[in-house]
């Protein structure tokens, strides 16, 4: 039995890739690490807290993250600080869990000499023109606009570094925005949600022409473990759904038409600094070579079953959330979204 250590893994991806990993690929022991942020809930893995380990830790923590991948095969590292809007407020969290967080991770995989898996974004090439057809493959040049897409980017760029300077075992992957259950309230498609299910408005940031690439949750984290089982050691891959016909303002009026209030029963609210315009994503290197195919498509907006199913889970784990609620949207107000 293989030993997986999953960073991150009371996190959004990180807590659906440990349900998906021990539903779909029960031959792994699975270990998760996590500080339990603002961002991890314990609560993600309650159900299946009697099949892992779980250990509560910082990936900075030298000792204990070489102690734990001495003890497992493959890291899978999804941990970061993650949301762009935070960033903009204070930016060191970032840099010290991105950056020295995955220093610290890559320095325990050489010395033990096993294999990575680093989960980064596509936000790290930076943003298309909106009229720019253009996608970003696994070439593109990296062009990251805010704090978290550059510590992001720096942590690509160091996992690099250690694949050729020091030939540790380990492979990238760079995916679009995810969307599905246990995202925290302050994403964007959650926030909506819970918004039309406390009775308020959904916010949209300027005019929303802006484009995300967004694919379900399940659909990344079957391609990461693709590339873990069949990926090519050193490789970067693009995971993406297709998605990138569809705008902000477009998600939105889905989300209210889906929840019985009329398409446009919305408001505009202020834009983000530095907002990226458009992402687009090439995944055909990852469908070509690992054979991989996304399933939560449908042919209009590539994401109305997913987004009912996600609509479904926020309303009937309203306790999950409602606690948070209030301290969320207190400090959007502050910059007047
Ligand atoms: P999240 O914020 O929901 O979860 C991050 C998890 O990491 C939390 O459980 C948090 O407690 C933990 N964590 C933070 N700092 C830590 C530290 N120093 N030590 C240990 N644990 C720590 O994030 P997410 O949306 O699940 O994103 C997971 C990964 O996927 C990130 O690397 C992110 O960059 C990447 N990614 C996210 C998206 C997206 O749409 N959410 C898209 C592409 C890539
Ligand atoms: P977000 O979920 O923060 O992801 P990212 O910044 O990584 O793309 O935001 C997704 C898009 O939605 C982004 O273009 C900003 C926009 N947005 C809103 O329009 N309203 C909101 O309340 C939030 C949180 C985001």
């Amino acid at each position: 039995m293989k030993k997986l250590l999953i960073t991150g893994g009371a996190g959004f991806i990180g807590a659906n890739f440990v349900h998906y990993t021990l539903k779909h690929n029960p031959e792994y022991e699975v270990t998760v690490i996590d500080k339990l942020t603002y961002a991890g809930n314990p609560d993600n893995l309650a159900s299946v807290l009697d099949k892992i380990t779980f250990v509560t830790g910082d990936i900075c923590d030298r000792n204990l993250i070489d102690e734990l991948v001495a003890k497992n095969d493959i890291v899978v590292h999804f941990a970061a600080e993650s949301h762009n809007d935070n960033s903009l407020r204070d930016p060191w969290p970032f840099v010290e869990t991105n950056i020295i967080g995955t220093y610290t991770i890559l320095e325990a995989i050489r010395k033990h000499k096993k294999r990575l898996h680093h989960i980064s974004t596509d936000e790290v090439f930076g943003d298309l023109e909106l009229d720019d057809p253009d996608r970003f493959t696994e070439t593109t040049p990296y062009e990251p606009s805010s704090p978290y897409s550059s510590t992001k980017a720096g942590s690509d760029h160091l996992v690099r570094a250690w694949i050729r300077s020091f030939g540790i075992e380990a492979t990238i992957s760079n995916c679009s925005n995810n969307y599905g259950p246990y995202q925290h309230i302050e994403k964007f498609i959650p926030r909506q949600i819970t918004n039309i299910l406390s009775d308020v408005k959904p916010k949209l940031y300027g005019t929303g022409e802006q484009v995300r690439d967004w694919i379900h949750v399940d659909d990344h984290n079957s391609a990461v473990h693709m590339i873990i089982e069949a990926g090519v050691l050193g490789e970067t891959y693009i995971i993406g759904a297709d998605n990138d016909h569809v705008n902000n303002k477009m998600v939105i009026e889905l989300i209210c038409e889906l929840m019985g209030k009329g398409k446009d029963w919305y408001e505009h609210v202020n834009d983000r600094p530095g907002h990226d315009m458009r992402y687009a994503m090439d995944s055909s290197k990852l469908r070509r070579d690992l054979g991989w195919t996304p399933v939560h498509t449908d042919n209009e907006t590539g994401m109305r079953d997913g987004l009912s199913q996600t609509i479904d889970w926020y309303r009937d784990n309203q306790a999950w959330w409602q606690a948070q609620k209030q301290a969320v949207e207190a400090k959007y107000a502050e910059s007047g979204q």
